[in-house]
């Protein structure tokens, strides 16, 4: 059985992972941001002996220190950095929030590096560790859509993070891989998007499973496909 960590846990896919995680019997760290407003989270936790929440900002380097700090020296087979903020919306050239972008930079970008970071130990601690950050398609150079200016960026900066890791963490025994989880049926792809959380969380798993070393840096779509960068 496997030790796991999920950021961004408290509702949506990060959710669904820490439910299907726990429910294969892994003993699951869940990290969220807001303890008091975690509902769901709370509530499968209490059902669940092998569920430990604990608060995790991701876009707060004090919040990841701490987090790593009551983590210890566990060794971590599974990182996944989930969660994420789309941004003030709308994103058009003409109405451009900047201190949304700065925050989203903060959240999307920055949060997860510091994540690798802070929990590369426990990773390398495993023996073979592995490091999934879930950006989005709307990262990817190939992706032809206009707007979003925040997100997007956010996004493709956080897959150049991942290829920069896989480099770094060559000689270490850890994976680490970029997916984009498919649209989703969540807060934040809506009621009419393509797929489950169920669906995606399932697909993001089976991609963890099957990765080796050699796949390290690569972008993945949630049903295992290569995503084009
Ligand atoms: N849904 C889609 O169609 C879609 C498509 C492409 C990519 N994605 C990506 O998939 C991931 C999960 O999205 P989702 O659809 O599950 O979104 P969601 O339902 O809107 O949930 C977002 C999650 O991110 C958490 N979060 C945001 N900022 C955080 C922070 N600073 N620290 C810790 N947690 C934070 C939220 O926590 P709170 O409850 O505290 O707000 C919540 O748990 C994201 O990276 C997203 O960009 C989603």
């Amino acid at each position: 059985m496997a030790n796991v960590l999920i950021a961004g846990a408290s509702r949506g896919i990060g959710l669904e992972l820490v439910r299907q995680y726990a429910g294969a019997g892994d003993t699951v760290i869940a990290g969220a941001r807001d303890l008091s407003a975690a509902a769901q989270l709370d509530e499968f936790a209490a059902s669940a002996d092998n569920v430990r929440v604990v608060q995790l900002d991701i876009a707060s380097p004090e919040s990841i220190t701490a987090a790593s700090e009551a983590v210890g020296d566990q060794p971590l087979d599974v990182v996944m950095v989930v969660g994420a903020v789309l941004g003030a919306m709308p994103q058009m050239l003409d109405n451009i929030d900047l201190d949304a972008w700065h925050a989203a930079f903060d959240a999307n970008t920055i949060g997860p590096m510091l994540i690798a970071r802070a929990f590369k130990e426990n990773l390398a601690a495993s023996g073979d560790g592995k490091l999934m950050i879930v950006s989005s398609q709307l990262a990817a150079s190939t992706w032809p859509m206009g707007g979003m200016y925040i997100y997007s960026t956010t996004k493709a900066a956080v897959n150049k993070v991942v290829q920069i890791l896989a480099l770094d963490w060559r000689k270490d025994p850890i994976t680490v891989v970029v997916t984009h989880p498919g649209y989703v049926q969540t807060d934040m792809g809506g009621p009419n998007a393509d797929i489950t959380a169920e669906e995606s969380a399932s697909g993001l798993r089976n991609v963890m499973a099957s990765e080796t070393k050699e796949d390290s840096g690569k972008f993945y779509k949630w049903n295992g496909d290569i995503h084009p960068w």
